[in-house]
């Protein structure tokens, strides 16, 4: 399991699907568990206090260790802001479980707002919004940091799919830079 954690904005929902691709086109059992998709229907039933999302977060996390266990890459894309909730997770699975901060700071993050939410978050429209009335508990030792306010896209990708073929493929990955 990859398990990407950052702020709304930072870029984990981008990097997971460029990531995605490239191993799916690679021939890779790869899926993608992102927080959006499992807030329409699995966790539909949850809000945004502390106690449901640590409920979106446990159930992202038992989803996660079992689509990996059936022999996929798993990566995540959730803002999963409490470090105790993603410990948990860890503890799922540790010896298959590596924490990705995809960093961006704040400020970074209002100005790409590609869902708008940070402009109704700071009128006061979304109460409890991670980085603007509720806390983002950045990872202490995550097993990789990629800051995306520093780095292109193409370059962050990158520094992922190393790492993942490093850590998650026999073999590794030859990586070719995309032409184009
Ligand atoms: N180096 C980069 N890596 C990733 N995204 C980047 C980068 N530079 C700019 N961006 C842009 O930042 C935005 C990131 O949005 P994205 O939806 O991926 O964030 P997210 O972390 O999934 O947020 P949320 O938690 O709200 O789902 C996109 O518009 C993307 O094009
Ligand atoms: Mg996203």
């Amino acid at each position: 399991v990859i398990w990407l954690t950052g702020l709304s904005g930072s870029g984990k929902s981008t990097i997971a699907m460029e990531v995605e691709q490239y191993l799916f086109r690679r021939g890779f059992e790869v899926y993608v568990l992102d927080g959006d998709n499992l807030r329409h229907g699995l966790n539909k039933d949850l809000g945004f206090s502390p106690k449901d999302r640590a409920e979106n977060i446990r159930r992202a996390g038992e989803v996660a260790h079992l689509f990996a266990q059936a022999g996929m890459i798993v990566i995540t894309s959730f803002i999963s802001p409490y470090r105790a909730d993603r410990d948990k997770v860890r503890a799922m699975g540790p010896e298959r479980f590596h924490e990705v901060y995809v960093e961006a700071d704040v400020d970074t993050c209002i100005k790409r707002d590609p869902k708008g939410l940070y402009a109704r978050a700071i009128k006061g429209e979304i109460p409890e919004f991670t980085g603007i009335s509720a806390p983002y508990e950045a990872p202490n030792d995550p097993e990789l940091l990629i800051n995306t306010a520093k780095r292109d896209l193409g370059s962050c990708v990158e520094t992922l799919l190393e790492h993942i073929g490093e850590n998650f493929l026999d073999g590794g990955l030859s990586l070719r830079r995309a032409a184009g």
